[in-house]
């Protein structure tokens, strides 16, 4: 089978591997899509302190099981299945209290061990989701990026009537944007590229706000009676922008962020505080596969809107300019094998 193996920061190349041995309690899954994300590109270039190269990478991937191990029930080969990334140890304090994806003994499929750039990979039953022949294996590959967001809502904690106010239209501002939608949560966009908003526009945004045209905090203000939003998503991960994030919570807001950078933020106790706001962090998915192919099973997700560039397997490098290059014109970037 060919696999695409990272060898070390910058240097990747197809390889001829032998077909992976399935453990007892494992599934050997026939890839037939995966999704190219902003955190491949970290791998591809040494900016992820958890990979240890060579690596496999790849996240985001649907497929055919091709092989069972002994142990494994509720599964059949031929099935149609989506994995789940994230594998958690079940008996550490995280664990224990219901936060899978916090777990300290936390494995992540395409980072810390082999993932889906590869004809065929192993992985634990327990992460692997079958899904309905109703939905093409293409747009399965899809459900990964759609659990950010459902975690996102997870960690916000809406209320009756809340509305959400969305840093960034990329591939994570639209999924925000689309499953606000599906629980009925209108949204406010925020991003810098038109082209983006019009997208966000399109999946069902109520206002989109270009933050280099407009004056972000006098709209918002203005959309809100002078009130603020109540949630925060902040998909654009600038840590300059925290401030204004704040200054924008209503009272009793809630402020989700998911960026990776180190660089510190600037945080005022003052705006924290007179509001009471929670601000909180979200990483990846907590058991929320279950949760979005639903979603999907019953056509509430527009997944191909998210996407705009496929390229064969064989072609990585050409997906890798695509995301390079093209950053304003590119959204998902999906393999087909
Ligand atoms: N915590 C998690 O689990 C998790 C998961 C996936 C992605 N992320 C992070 O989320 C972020 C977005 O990921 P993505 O795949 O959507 O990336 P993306 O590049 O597709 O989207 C980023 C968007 O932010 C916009 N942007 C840039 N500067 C801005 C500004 N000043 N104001 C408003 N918008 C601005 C860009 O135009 C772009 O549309 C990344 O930083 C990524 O690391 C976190
Ligand atoms: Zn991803
Ligand atoms: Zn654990």
């Amino acid at each position: 089978m060919k696999s695409l193996v990272i060898q070390k920061p910058n240097q990747f190349q197809m390889v001829d591997k032998v077909q992976p041995e399935c453990g007892a309690d494992e599934v050997v899954v026939k890839v037939a899509y995966a999704g190219v994300c902003g955190s491949d590109m970290h791998i591809l270039h040494g900016n992820n302190p958890f990979v240890v190269y060579p690596r496999i990478s790849g996240h985001e991937f649907s497929g055919v099981v091709a092989e069972l191990g002994n142990d494994v029930s509720g599964l059949a080969i031929g099935d149609h299945v989506v994995v789940d990334p994230v594998i958690n140890c079940g008996h550490c304090r995280p664990c224990r209290n219901g936060r899978a994806n916090s777990c300290l003994n936390l494995q992540v499929i395409g980072v810390h061990r082999d993932g889906g750039f590869s004809e065929y990979q192993v992985v634990p039953a327990g992460n692997v989701y079958p899904i309905s022949n109703k939905i093409p294996l293409k747009q399965a590959a899809l459900v990964e990026p759609y659990t950010i967001a459902a975690n996102v809502f997870e960690r916000l904690r809406p209320c009756d009537g809340d509305s959400v106010l969305i840093y960034g239209s990329g591939v994570i501002g639209l999924t925000l944007v689309q499953v606000a939608k599906v629980l009925g949560i209108p949204s406010i966009v925020v991003d810098i590229v038109d082209e983006k908003l019009a997208v966000a526009k399109q999946l069902g945004a109520e206002h989109v706000i270009n933050s280099k045209k407009q004056d972000v905090e006098a709209v918002v203000m203005e959309l809100t009676g002078g009130e603020g939003v109540p949630l925060i998503a902040d998909a654009a991960c600038i840590p300059s922008l925290v401030p204004q994030i704040l200054r924008l919570a209503a009272p009793a807001g809630s402020i989700c962020l998911l960026g990776f950078l180190s660089e510190p933020s600037e945080l005022m106790q003052m705006e924290v505080i007179k509001k009471e706001l929670t601000i909180v962090g979200s990483r990846l998915n907590n058991k929320m596969f279950a949760k979005v192919i639903p979603w999907i099973e019953s056509g509430q997700l527009n997944t191909e809107a998210i996407v705009s560039h496929e390229f064969a397997f064989s072609e990585f490098s050409e997906a890798v300019k695509q995301l390079e290059n093209s950053p304003e014109s590119t959204r998902k970037v999906i393999l087909a094998f």
